[in-house]
């Protein structure tokens, strides 16, 4: 049997980039099912938090040129000023360069290692820094590139600890099949049962390379692979491993005892967390988490919002104009979870004025201003021997909400609950009170009117409590209820039993309309590109093996005509973007790589600088010598062929094969100079 409990994580998130309404999105679901389920008096527990380690931060702190150590805390400091304005009460901000996590890390690998899950070999291969992945590439293949971020991929030729996960195929197969619910959504479990059916290699889980990762215990020349790091996470945060376990006894799933232990993930992210956390923790004999739920991706013109892409709506940008109410339940209206779904600053705009404004907001302003102006401010009892079909409205939509919400179909169960806000509207103008409370025989039915708005509005707020605490709990005090609505369990409260109310005397709208207009006119001087509704293409859309979906690619576009601009930016992005004149000074072909050309530029800078230019099949070194040319001067050092590439020259792509052309001036201009 299943002990009320619920624990809750989030991803740990990159601390090199700044938070985004991405990250946002699945912090805020974890919240909001924390509150759901404290509302029903079940022990809850909401983690979060980031994940420190690896390449890609040291390169983040490099570029930014200070100590990794500041860069974390700078960053860490960034995402908790970002989620608290939207209301995240967290219990937990895991930090995986806690000593704590750290030393319970080692404690996990010391396990797998004695139980004989790992070996020291030799890997070679192909890696992306963005994914912290190992990819697979035909060996034909000369500079590939990661299908996600549309970079070069980097070799690794090095010694390595492996896992032996190709040992888990059929423990894991075995296990997806007697829990079905252990990955969600189904289309996203299936996807993981192929590619595991399909034959799992043993996993690298160290590299020597990297310096800023936890050290492998007995062998600190190499430090542990990040996601072997990361995904323990949600263990080492209650305590494992450690003499602190009380939060690990209480809220994960023992052998006897199968507790609600949730990882929430984006589709993205899916494989690492039900493959390889799932192996390591058998590995070990720790029981699994319940569930693991892929949820899908915020789309802006049909791509994926992120910081490669550079077009995530800007959480400040909504903070200045949405409460965090709305953006909160816009996101888990909107958006039906565990799908794709398109984000726009208009669509968030037009559900707060239908939904809020027009629907909840309205019901809670007339219902209370007519008890106001009937009964003096003292709301009717609603009678609890009488079932009218309002009654019996709320009570379908409570069943179906409870069902959806534990399913985490948030946005159906909030339909579900507005399928209640508009029978009472129904039923109010049926009735019109209005006509009512002038004949004074009608008094009795005119209470029945009100009473029965009043209890249904009191039981809708309990519904839509964790959806919308702040604007709920107002509502509440205008309805002159004491405490807060999170505090009462909706399928403890009786229609017309404890209802003990104060008289009702300030009223005041909990969601005024929005001004799209002026909103977005607003939006727009800020000088971030608005997220407007653009023609939605499918590009950038994946499935959870990583790559882009076949049936996604785009058709190359005809010769005369350029293809359309994917998508479009403000100048606050644009600059961003640091493009100087430059002259290149030496160019050598690099062994082994056909495309690449070593160069070495000069941008006016003290020193020349290197960079690695995949133009060598259609440029020789005698060909750009003494060339001037456009180099994008702020791009992130990365590394090819083990060589650092320190920016990037621009091209035009020409024809089918994309020939590349080296951009130019027609006029002298010194090197250095900034191109606006
Ligand atoms: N650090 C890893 C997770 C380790 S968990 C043990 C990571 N970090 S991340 O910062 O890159 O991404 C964190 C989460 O944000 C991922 O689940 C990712 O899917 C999510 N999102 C980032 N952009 C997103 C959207 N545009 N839409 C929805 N979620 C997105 O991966």
């Amino acid at each position: 049997m299943g002990e009320k409990t619920f624990y809750v994580t989030t991803p740990i998130f990159y601390v090199n980039a700044k938070p985004h309404i991405g990250h946002a999105y699945p912090t805020l679901v974890a919240d909001t099912l924390t509150r759901f389920y404290r509302q029903r008096g079940i022990d809850s527990y909401f983690l979060t938090g980031t994940d420190e380690h690896g390449i890609n931060i040291e390169r983040a702190a490099a570029a930014r040129g200070v100590e990794v150590t500041k860069h974390v805390d700078e960053i860490v400091d960034e995402f908790k000023t970002a989620f608290a304005p939207l209301g995240i009460e967290y219990d937990q901000w895991i930090r995986t360069t806690d000593p704590r996590h750290e030393a319970a890390v080692q404690k996990l690998w010391r396990i797998l290692d004695e139980r004989g899950h790992i070996y020291k070999s030799r890997y070679e291969g192909w890696y992306c820094s963005n994914c912290n992945e190992f990819k697979d590439v035909d060996e034909k293949t000369t500079d590939p590139i990661c299908p996600i971020h549309e970079r070069p991929l980097e070799r690794l030729a090095e010694d390595s600890y492996f896992f032996r996960l190709s040992a888990f195929q059929q423990p894991l197969l075995d296990y997806y099949q007697q829990h079905p619910e252990f990955v969600q959504p189904d289309v996203r479990r299936n996807e993981v049962l192929s590619f595991v059916s399909g034959g799992l290699k043993d996993l690298s889980i160290s590299r020597v390379s990297v310096k800023w990762g936890i050290p492998v215990p007995g062998d600190p020349a190499h430090t542990m692979y990040v996601w072997f790091d990361a995904l323990s996470n949600y263990i080492t945060a209650l305590g494992w491993g450690s003499t602190e376990h009380e939060k690990f006894d209480r809220y994960w799933p023992t052998k006897e005892i199968a507790r609600n232990a949730l990882h929430l993930v984006g589709k993205d992210i899916l494989r690492m967390h039900a493959v390889y956390w799932p192996a390591f923790l058998m590995a070990a004999d720790i029981p699994l988490p319940r569930t693991v739920y892929a949820h899908g991706m915020l789309l802006r013109g049909g791509q994926k919002m992120g910081k490669s892409l550079g077009n995530a709506i800007d959480l400040g940008v909504l903070k200045r104009h949405f409460a965090p109410d709305v953006i909160r339940y816009f996101l888990l209206r909107e958006v039906a979870f565990g799908q794709d779904g398109e984000v726009t600053y208009e669509a968030l705009i037009d559900r707060v004025n239908s939904d809020l404004a027009d629907g909840l907001g309205n019901l809670a302003s007339r219902t209370l201003t007519m008890i106001r102006n009937y009964f003096d401010g003292i709301a009717p009892s609603a009678d609890k021997n009488r079932h009218g079909p309002v009654r019996r409205q709320i009570e379908e939509s409570k069943n179906k909400f409870e069902g959806e919400f534990e399913a985490l179909n948030f946005s159906r169960a909030l339909e579900a609950a507005w399928a209640g806000i508009a029978e009472v509207d129904r039923f109010i103008t049926h009735n019109q009170p209005w006509k009512l409370a002038k004949e004074p025989s009608k008094t009795d039915d005119l209470m029945y009117v009100l009473a029965t708005a009043y209890e249904a509005l009191r039981h809708l707020l309990l519904l839509v409590a964790p959806a919308l605490p702040a604007a709920s709990r107002e509502i509440w005090k205008q309805m002159g209820l004491a405490g807060d609505p999170l505090t009462v369990d909706p399928n403890k409260a009786v229609w017309g039993e404890n209802v003990e109310a104060s008289k009702i005397d300030r009223i005041s709208p909990a969601f005024p309309k929005l001004d799209k207009v002026k909103i977005m006119a607003e939006i727009e001087n800020e000088n971030v590109a608005p997220v407007s509704e653009q023609p939605t293409s499918k590009v950038g859309q994946q499935n959870t093996t990583g790559e882009r979906a076949a049936e996604h690619a785009s058709t190359p576009a005809p010769e005369a005509a350029a293809p359309p601009v994917a998508q479009v930016i403000g100048i606050d992005d644009f600059v961003k973007v640091e493009l100087r004149a430059a002259t290149v000074l030496e160019a050598e072909k690099v062994p082994k790589a056909d495309k690449l050309l070593r160069l070495v530029v000069d941008l006016g800078e003290a020193q020349p600088r290197q960079i690695l230019a995949g133009i060598a099949e259609h440029y020789s070194p005698e060909d750009v010598i003494g060339r001037k040319i456009i180099v994008v001067a702020n791009l992130a050092p990365r590394k090819l062929r083990g060589l650092e590439s320190n920016g990037m020259l621009l091209a035009a792509s020409v024809g089918e094969d994309g020939r590349p052309v080296l951009a130019t001036f027609t006029e002298d201009v010194p090197n250095g100079a900034r191109l606006k």
